[in-house]
């Protein structure tokens, strides 16, 4: 006897949502708004303010706030004849002071396509993976591939993450003492090197606005791994990035909290090899996940109505594909409030097939935790559709 179709698809649906969706109890998730009928006004004026206040509170700390006028821009290099004459290069030193502090800097370096008109740009906040990137562009690197993306008709940014702050417990603490001195509100949560990092992008979104060859309408931000939360955590902020980008980030990213996979990263594992990624608050939630008040679909849904991309890789166990893909799930009603589709798919899709009809893009990656030339064409592919 054959099964009809429909039955066979209603079959799917079902069994997906048991892999996926139910081994977090519907109802141990954080709903996402504060009521079923909440409205695009009560959400701006109430519910997103909530949940800002909240990831500060409990995961990354407060967002350092310093007067622009302490910051400043320096050109380093300015060359006009990259990539066989088609390309500029920029290299950029953002410097900053806070009140009383030992003034500090990162740098940014720029390649973009030589075009009359403004291009839109992917920035990246590079973490240091071996050959994560080459300044001169003359060996290919998949972290990376600026030729592609400004060949593809985009700016091409990146700035390396321990350049903007130290990625070690203590050399980050000592670093934030120095530089940071009296920046942080008494009686709230301690900034974490993610909230400094996700603030660093916000500054070079800030030069970005200031250069007539990008348009600072279109601004794609990128990160992969700790850089893939830290990239959440800007773009959930900064209402100047058009698009999130967040690969492979797991566990303090993407991935429901309340979902125990088997073989991924826990709260324990983040605050006792990282701590000072995150604020303190956060460590109180290591072995009680199921308590934690809040959950990574609604870090997500404060991305709306702006796009968002995750991407996941069938090998990446620790990071917890199935819970990256499960908070988009969970995330998309936010679209819904601006008429907008957040996310079309129910079902965990095969690897290798992007899911980018929709204001959520999402890829299931064949292969190992890595940020790839397949990711990259993904990335791009979404935004000729969706921001160009
Ligand atoms: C570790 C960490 C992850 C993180 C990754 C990375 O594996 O446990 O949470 O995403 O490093 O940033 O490379």
């Amino acid at each position: 006897m054959s099964i009809p179709s429909n039955l066979k698809t209603a079959f799917c649906c079902a069994l997906a949502y048991t892999v996926l969706v139910a081994p977090c109890c519907a109802e141990d998730i954080p709903a996402l708004f504060s009521t079923p009928t909440t409205t695009r006004t009560e959400w701006e004026a109430a519910r997103r303010p909530q949940l800002i206040a909240q990831f500060e509170r409990t995961m990354f700390g407060q967002t350092p706030r310093i007067d622009a006028s302490n910051v400043r821009f320096e050109r380093l290099e300015m060359s006009q004849d990259l990539l066989k004459g088609t390309a500029c290069k920029q290299k950029i030193r953002i410097h900053y002071t806070v009140s009383g502090s030992t003034p500090t800097s990162f740098d940014v370096l720029a390649v973009y396509p030589k075009t009359a008109k403004p291009v839109p740009v992917f920035l990246e906040m590079s973490i240091n993976y071996p050959g994560a990137y080459d300044e001169t562009l003359t060996t290919p690197c998949s972290y990376w591939p600026a030729e592609q993306i400004v060949k593809r008709g985009y700016a091409a940014l990146i700035f390396n993450y321990t350049n903007a702050a130290p990625d070690d417990a203590k050399a980050f603490f000592d670093w934030k003492a120095k530089t940071w001195k009296q920046a942080e509100t008494p009686n709230t949560a301690p900034f974490s090197a993610i909230s400094i990092w996700a603030w660093s992008i916000s500054r070079v979104i800030d030069w970005i606005a200031t250069e007539p060859a990008f348009d600072a309408q279109r601004i794609a931000v990128v990160g992969f791994s700790r850089g893939g939360k830290t990239a959440l955590w800007a773009g959930a902020q900064d209402p100047r990035v058009a698009l999130t980008i967040s690969c492979c980030s797991g566990s303090g990213g993407a991935k429901l909290i309340h979902q125990a996979l088997p073989q991924s990263e826990t709260i324990e594992h983040l605050v006792t090899r990282f701590p000072h990624w995150f604020t303190p608050n956060y460590a109180a939630y290591a072995h009680r996940e199921k308590e934690a008040p809040f959950d990574m679909h609604q870090l997500l849904a404060l991305v709306a109505p702006r796009l968002l991309y995750i991407s996941s890789a069938t090998e990446d166990r620790w990071a917890g594909p199935e819970g990256e893909f499960a908070s988009c799930l969970r995330a998309a009603p936010a679209w819904s409030l601006y008429t907008k589709t957040g996310f079309t798919a129910q079902t965990f899709p095969a690897a290798n097939t992007p899911l980018h009809d929709a204001s959520i893009g999402y890829h299931l990656r064949k292969g190992p935790h890595l940020l790839t030339e397949y990711d990259w064409h993904c990335y791009l592919d979404f935004a000729d559709r969706h921001l160009k």
